[in-house]
């Protein structure tokens, strides 16, 4: 939609994002792309950095976003399964907040987009009569799996066995779907978060998902025959795709702060086109000491320059010494905005665990990629990024859970010079055309997101 074209109301929606940096970013976005269409948006911020108890945004992109600090939730990083508790109790304090705000708000608010990981907003929507709008952050395939557990159609653990939910969907193996189905005993309370999610779905005035039909079609042609899910991805900063926001270029809010991040775009300028390892495991993954190890060593193996995200929690983890041996050709920062660096020329490809938005970002982007899957629905990304995208290598694990050296050192030869580097590279062109098309006029997810904002103008005239 043209500067000119933008319409204006006096609706008000209230985007409701869970407190970790993979959920905020791709509800941000959303919000962003509401505002710029006249929406006033309000985000209750919850959380605070989990490494300097203070976050930053960049007011640039919210000219029109009136952030409403509702409170700060500090995190500390736990085992997977604990946190996921701990992060259950959070998101219980996170109602009293919402509620608190709902209440005293003269604004009539017309809706609530929340997380569809907090089903209870609801509930809450309800209550203040409010219209509410569910918005999943992971991709269709993997709440294909979760729906298919929720309905009682998939028989977990898988063990040996293959599955394969619908015609069109590809054979997954135990390492390919959540970490969580794996050994389901022992995730009981994450596997029942997870499931919640579509209890009372068709109670949603809407059900937004962050991805894009052509990406995964037999995926959400079979959940869309069962739950009315919306299109609306990917949710990235507009100026990579459509360009509504000239200034986007990032999401705008972090709870981590990037460090030496003058120093390390330089450092990112002075490489060669194409030559650099970008490696990060995103804003929550504890990766075991002897993996980093492994990543550590097998970086060095490459003799390649690298760039290492390794955030301030993890970076005891680090070999002793490490840091002083590659000097010469890498660089380890604890935090950066990997929107910038994934643009840039120098990177040739991304060593990701393969969270929902770095895969996205990647794809997107045009970045090849190693795929090291931790935890959550990252094995099922992976899946898909090696198999059914074709956009990256999967570097193969040990019977001891591990990763080795010469496996991430090979896998990362193979992207980026390998005999299969050209068919990886003229996917990712298909897939960065069809991620744009798909946010430009006339688009499905553009043409989604349009029709939203004209129902809720429509709801306050
Ligand atoms: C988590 C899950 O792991 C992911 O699979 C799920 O879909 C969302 O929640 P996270 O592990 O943090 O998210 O990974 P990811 O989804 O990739 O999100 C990380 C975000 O942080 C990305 O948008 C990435 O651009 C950003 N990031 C990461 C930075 O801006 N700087 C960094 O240095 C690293």
């Amino acid at each position: 939609m043209g500067e000119d074209e933008k319409q204006h109301g006096e609706g008000h929606v209230v985007v409701v994002a869970c407190p970790t940096q993979g959920h905020l970013n791709p509800l941000l976005q959303f919000a962003k792309y509401l505002a710029h269409q006249g929406i006033h948006v309000t985000i209750p911020v919850t959380f605070a950095n989990p490494d300097s108890s203070s976050f930053s945004h960049n007011n640039n992109n919210f000219p029109l976003i009136n952030l409403q600090q509702v409170s700060l939730l500090p995190y500390s990083g736990t085992e997977p399964e604990s946190s996921m508790g701990l992060w259950g109790r959070r998101l219980a304090s996170i109602r009293l907040h919402l509620v608190e705000f709902l209440a005293s708000c003269d604004h009539s608010v017309s809706c609530i987009v929340y997380d569809s990981m907090m089903p209870w907003i609801l509930d809450i929507a309800k209550q203040f009569r409010v219209s509410a709008a569910s918005f999943f952050t992971q991709s269709f395939a993997v709440n294909a799996i979760y729906y298919s557990l929720y309905k009682g159609c998939l028989d977990i653990p898988l063990g040996e066995r293959f599955v394969c939910l619908d015609h069109g969907f590809p054979a997954l193996r135990s390492s390919d779907i959540s970490t969580f189905l794996s050994d389901p005993t022992k995730h009981v309370t994450t596997i029942e978060f997870m499931t919640k999610q579509f209890a009372a779905l068709d109670e949603a005035d809407w059900v937004f998902i962050n991805s894009f039909d052509p990406l995964e079609p037999q995926e959400s042609g079979w959940i869309k025959k069962q739950l009315p899910f919306i299109s609306i991805g990917p949710m990235i900063p507009s100026i990579y795709l459509n360009g509504w926001l000239p200034k986007d270029k990032d999401y705008g809010l972090s709870m981590f702060e990037p460090n030496n991040e003058d120093s390390t775009m330089k450092w990112i300028d002075s490489q060669e086109k194409s030559s650099i390892v970008y490696v990060s495991f995103g804003s929550l993954t504890e990766a075991k000491e002897e993996l980093m190890e492994e990543v550590a060593w097998g970086l060095k193996l490459t003799n390649r320059p690298f760039l290492w995200v390794v955030r301030e929690s993890e970076f005891h983890k680090l070999p002793h010494n490490f840091i002083e041996d590659i000097a010469e050709k890498g660089l380890v920062v604890k935090w950066c905005s990997q929107l910038q660096v994934l643009t840039h020329k120098s990177i040739g490809c991304f060593v990701t665990h393969c969270g929902w938005n770095s895969t996205l970002e990647a794809l997107s982007l045009g970045v090849p990629l190693v795929v090291m899957p931790q935890w959550s629905d990252q094995p099922t990304n992976a899946k898909y990024a090696e198999d059914v995208w074709k956009i990256g290598k999967r570097v193969r694990m040990e019977e001891d859970g591990l990763c080795r050296r010469a496996e991430i050192e090979i896998c990362i030869n193979q992207v980026m010079e390998g005999e299969d580097c050209k068919e990886i590279r003229e996917n990712l062109n298909k897939w960065r055309e069809l991620a744009k098309a798909t946010m430009e006029e006339g688009g499905i997810s553009n043409t989604n997101i349009n029709h939203f904002v004209k129902q809720i103008l429509r709801k306050t005239q």
